[in-house]
């Protein structure tokens, strides 16, 4: 089966909104493979899935185990695998070592970067040399020291016609694609009039020519906190209390395992 391409994604802009979800292991990666088109490795599974305060103490190094982990168990969506805090904002040729590790240890068809204006020379360097770059602009987590926290962006005209430029800046630069997280819809409806690439939103409204979603915040996986754009399509964090409540109750009542799972 042939994986979905960045001329692929680029040429759903207008047609049809683009379906991403964040993917970190195997088992996830087989299960929504069919039903995606972008499986992004993202560095929030810093904090979804190691406990984590914040991005920020992500390495390349986990980016690459768990990029790998979804190439090998995926075959049909695009795999976009996040580059983390610090290993690309020193230099446009870090940012390439990077780049370059990430794909070529993962087998991953593009990385995602955050940042705007100051970043597009990055961005330019990157797309020159043969790497696909999906941005990332409005609230950028591993800026969360810099931003005060994570606000909503894109409040007032000034924020707005920055994010505004700050997108732009990205698509010129050369990017596929751009995630655009936590701005109000007026924002998000410019930049996705105003651009050429498809622009993909989480808790940025209908907007965009596309959604993504922290999966396990969508599976209800992710503990009490969920922020509001996230909609809870199953509650599998019950389901698993119920079931691992039943086997507890099965092997202390000597039930488990009973003749239909013994040799
Ligand atoms: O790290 C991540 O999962 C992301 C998405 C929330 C867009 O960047």
């Amino acid at each position: 089966m042939k994986r979905l391409s960045i001329i692929d994604i680029m040429a759903k802009k207008g047609k049809e909104p683009l379906v991403v979800l964040t993917a970190y292991t195997a088992p996830q990666a087989r299960i929504l493979d069919q039903h995606v088109d972008i499986l992004l490795v993202g560095d929030s599974l810093g904090m979804v899935l190691y406990g984590m305060d914040s991005t920020l103490g992500v390495t390349t190094d986990l980016m690459i185990a768990h990029g790998a982990a979804v190439v090998r168990s995926s075959q049909k969506a695009m795999v976009v695998v996040d580059l983390p805090f610090g290993s690309y904002q020193a230099s446009k040729e870090q940012a390439f070592l990077t780049a370059s590790q990430i794909l070529a240890q993962t087998g991953c068809n593009a990385v995602k970067l955050e940042g705007g204006q100051e970043m597009a020379e990055t961005v330019e360097f990157l797309t020159k040399r043969g790497v696909p770059v999906m941005g990332h602009v409005g609230l950028k987590p591993q800026s969360v020291n810099a931003m005060g926290g994570y606000r909503t962006q894109g409040k007032n005209e000034a924020e707005v016609a920055n994010i505004l430029s700050d997108a732009k800046a990205i698509e010129q630069a050369g990017a596929f694609s751009i995630v655009i997280e936590g701005v109000v819809e007026e924002a998000a409806r410019n930049i996705t009039a105003s651009l050429a690439i498809p622009t993909i939103g989480i808790g940025a409204s209908p907007a965009c020519d596309g959604q993504v979603l922290v999966t396990e915040d969508m599976l209800g996986l992710s503990g009490n906190y969920i922020p509001r754009f996230v909609k809870r399509y199953a509650n599998l964090a019950q389901s698993t209390e119920e079931a691992v409540k039943e086997y507890a109750r099965e092997v202390r009542a000597r039930k488990f395992p009973d003749k239909d799972y013994c040799y």
